[in-house]
């Protein structure tokens, strides 16, 4: 057999969503709706946001928050659609690997944009006369990259470990996507301590962020300081976030905390990181936010008057 890092498996076998032919073109077009719309909705802030010169910093980040939900249902979505009707799912040895790696650096640089946008909101609610100053160009650039670092950093510190690992004969991955914790299972050695690794590394860094999240946010929504009005405001802004990080982290907590792994749970949980985190939040930001809907009507306009004149 072709041998790849001195292990025999050069495939692995992923597990299908439905057995039911049935439930194959259900979720075909569940899923192909849902990726339609993630690509639609993510790639419209972005151009919003760039077009429209939505400069303020909040804005800078939720352009790049959506092309980094883009990135991230695009290292799954698209592979399990054209998997819905293949009868044997193989991914083979790299494209397994590339996935985890992409998936790991998409989910790292997401989590640290969100802990930058709630920044960026806590400055802007409890120091409003130096945000901009606190905020400027340059900070925005450096949390960016900052951003960028830990995700790949995040990635590295798992796949440096995984991709050493022997395989030799179990290549059966129990899911419909290649990540850390189900391909270290299949390794021919004992794995305990690697396992321990990647909970560390994924879920209590997860669990962690979200904790800090959460504690940022109701500190933000139950300081006295601010006036009411200046409360009413955000609190739109921030039942927004309060949403997608809540969507956001609590099936990764459940993806890499939770001992007892049930394959369909998981499956689940997995589903709303990939295809409903990334489909909802361009829709809870753009819907619940004013500037963004006068934005859009603005590029509506430009779009209808460009039209005209050609
Ligand atoms: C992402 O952030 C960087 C740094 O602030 C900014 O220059 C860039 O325009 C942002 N990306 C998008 C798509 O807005």
């Amino acid at each position: 057999m072709d041998q790849v890092n001195g292990s025999a498996v050069t495939e692995f076998v992923l597990l299908g969503l439905a057995q039911p032919l049935g439930m194959q073109f259900f979720l075909f077009f569940i899923f192909f709706l849902f990726y339609v719309g993630i690509i639609l909705g993510n790639l419209f802030i972005v151009f919003t946001v760039i077009f429209v010169h939505l400069h303020s910093p909040m804005y800078i980040l939720l352009a790049n928050l959506s092309l980094i939900d883009l990135g991230l249902s695009s290292t799954t979505v698209p592979r399990t659609i054209s998997d819905l009707f293949s009868d044997c799912k193989v991914i083979s040895f790299h494209s397994c690997m590339i996935q985890m790696f992409f998936i790991h650096i998409m989910g790292g640089v997401e989590m640290v944009l969100l802990m930058v946008m709630a920044y960026d909101r806590y400055t802007a609610i409890c120091k409003p006369l130096h945000y901009l100053i606190i905020m400027n160009p340059k900070m925005c650039v450096f949390l960016v990259v900052a951003a960028w670092v830990i995700g790949v950093i995040h990635a590295v510190s798992q796949f440096v470990f995984v991709i050493n690992l022997p395989f030799c004969g179990p290549n059966n991955v129990g899911s419909y996507y290649c990540d850390f914790p189900q391909v270290i299972k299949l390794a021919c050695m004992d794995t305990y301590q690697l396992e321990f690794v990647v909970t560390a590394n994924s879920g209590f860094i997860s669990m962690a962020t979200f904790f800090f999240l959460a504690t940022l946010y109701i500190i933000l929504l139950t300081v006295r300081k601010h006036s009411w009005n200046t409360l009413s405001k955000a609190l739109f802004t921030l039942s927004a976030h309060i949403t997608v990080v809540g969507l956001f982290f609590a099936p990764c907590m459940f993806l890499y905390v939770w001992p007892f792994p049930t394959k369909s749970f998981d499956n689940f949980f997995a589903i709303v990181d990939f295809v409903v985190t990334p489909v909802l939040s361009p829709a809870i930001y753009t819907l619940r936010n004013k500037d963004m809907k006068v934005a859009m009507r603005k590029l509506s306009q430009q779009v209808a008057s460009s039209r005209e004149m050609a």
